[in-house]
This record gives C-alpha cells, sequence and structure tokens, in this order.
C-alpha cells in the first residue's frame, strides 16, 4: 500500500511514521509529501529519506477549491491508499475530504471531543484540565471531530507552560500516531458510525 503525507512544518509526526516503518520493516511505500510551503522543514527529512516530496503553495491559489484540487490532482498522481495529515495547518474543503474519505486521517494534538481547532495546549492550561493529549482520527467534514482511532493522554504538571505542554503531547502523538497508520495499512480498522473498531490482528 501506498502512503501520501500532507505537512505544513517541521514535519516530526511524518518523521516518527517514517522511521517506525523502517524499523518495523513495514510493506508501505512512502509515495510522496506534499507541504503547503516550500520552506517547510519536513521536505527536507523527505528528501533525505528519498521521499519525493513537493510543494503546493497554497498562497498561489485564489480559493480553496483550487488549492485542493492542485492536492488532489498531485496525490492521485502519486497513488494513495492513505492520505495522513501530519501537521497540516489548512482547513480542506468538503469536496476534498469526500474524495479521500475513509482513508484519509489527522493528528489533534487534545483529547477530542475536548478543544477542538487552535492553540490546545493554552486553552487546556487555561481551563485547568490537569490531563490532556492527542487524537488520531478519521477526517470528516467537520473539523476535527471524524471517528477517533487512538487517543494518548498525558498528565499537565502544575509549572507546565504551552511549551513544556505542547513537547510532552507531541512525544505521545509519535508513539500513537505510527500505530494508527499501521492499524489502517493492516485493514484493522472498521468504521462504525462516529467509532471506530479496530479488529484483532490477523491470527
Ligand atoms: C504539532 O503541534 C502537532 O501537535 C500537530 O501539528 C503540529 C506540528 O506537527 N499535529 P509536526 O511536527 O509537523 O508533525
Amino acid at each position: 500500500p501506498s502512503i501520501v503525507t500532507l505537512i505544513s512544518g517541521r514535519g516530526s509526526n511524518f518523521e516518527a511514521i517514517v522511521k517506525t516503518a523502517q524499523k518495523e520493516g513495514w510493506p508501505v511505500k512512502f509515495a510522496g509529501v506534499i507541504a503547503n510551503y516550500s520552506a517547510a522543514k519536513g521536505l527536507d527529512f523527505a528528501r533525505s529519506q528519498g521521499i519525493p516530496s513537493f510543494a503546493i503553495e497554497h498562497r498561489e491559489h485564489a480559493t480553496r477549491e483550487s488549492f485542493d484540487a492542485a492536492l488532489i490532482q498531485k496525490i492521485d498522481e502519486l497513488g494513495a491508499d492513505l492520505v495522513v495529515l501530519a501537521g497540516f495547518m489548512r482547513i480542506l474543503t468538503p469536496g476534498f475530504i469526500r474524495h479521500f474519505e475513509g482513508r484519509l486521517i489527522n493528528i489533534h494534538p487534545a483529547l477530542l471531543p475536548a478543544f477542538p481547532g487552535l492553540h490546545t495546549h493554552e486553552r487546556a492550561l487555561e481551563a485547568g484540565v490537569t490531563e490532556h493529549g492527542a487524537s488520531v482520527h478519521f477526517v470528516t467534514e467537520g473539523v476535527d471531530e471524524g471517528p477517533i482511532i487512538c487517543q494518548a493522554s498525558v498528565p499537565v504538571l502544575p509549572d507546565d507552560d504551552a511549551d513544556s505542554l505542547a513537547a510532552r503531547v507531541l512525544a505521545a502523538e509519535h508513539q500513537i500516531y505510527p500505530r494508527a497508520v499501521k492499524w489502517f495499512l493492516d485493514g484493522r480498522l472498521r468504521i462504525e458510525g462516529n467509532q471506530v473498531q479496530v479488529q484483532p490482528p490477523e491470527s
């Protein structure tokens, strides 16, 4: 199976998935990485791994539809059984999501349904929660609300600030995202309504 990954920045989640795949010898092809701007550091990592890397600048597109159409064309050209959003900071149009629904996943730095949207760590600290974390989910038309595949929770410590909390959450992301991708590749994920059933491994 082939994976295409969309990134916007350093791509640390993308790197964690690739390194886990290499370490565990997954039968997978990383067909390409697309960033929404050419300076995204994750493109350097992709190039270092010989993974085809592309920048499709959202600024060069007058509309979201035009940008998303360019993304769809490139992803379909590369061939993707799974599209992984990894720190991808653009809202995708319903047309894009419909095109890839069921094989489009994202990681959100919060324990959904808590704290959808941006600045999740600041908001968790503001709310005084003692537990925070990350969620991997199928992408549906609502932002940050698709069926959840897996979550990791981390403690919020008394002296945390947004950076220390973000770092703890990011480390958890790097643990759960590769697992969720592998479950998908192994065909173990069944979407039932807004729930995901993870099937037992092939016996
Ligand atoms: C991080 O804030 C992470 O929580 C979220 O996107 C941001 C960048 O992730 N998923 P990455 O390092 O580009 O994967």
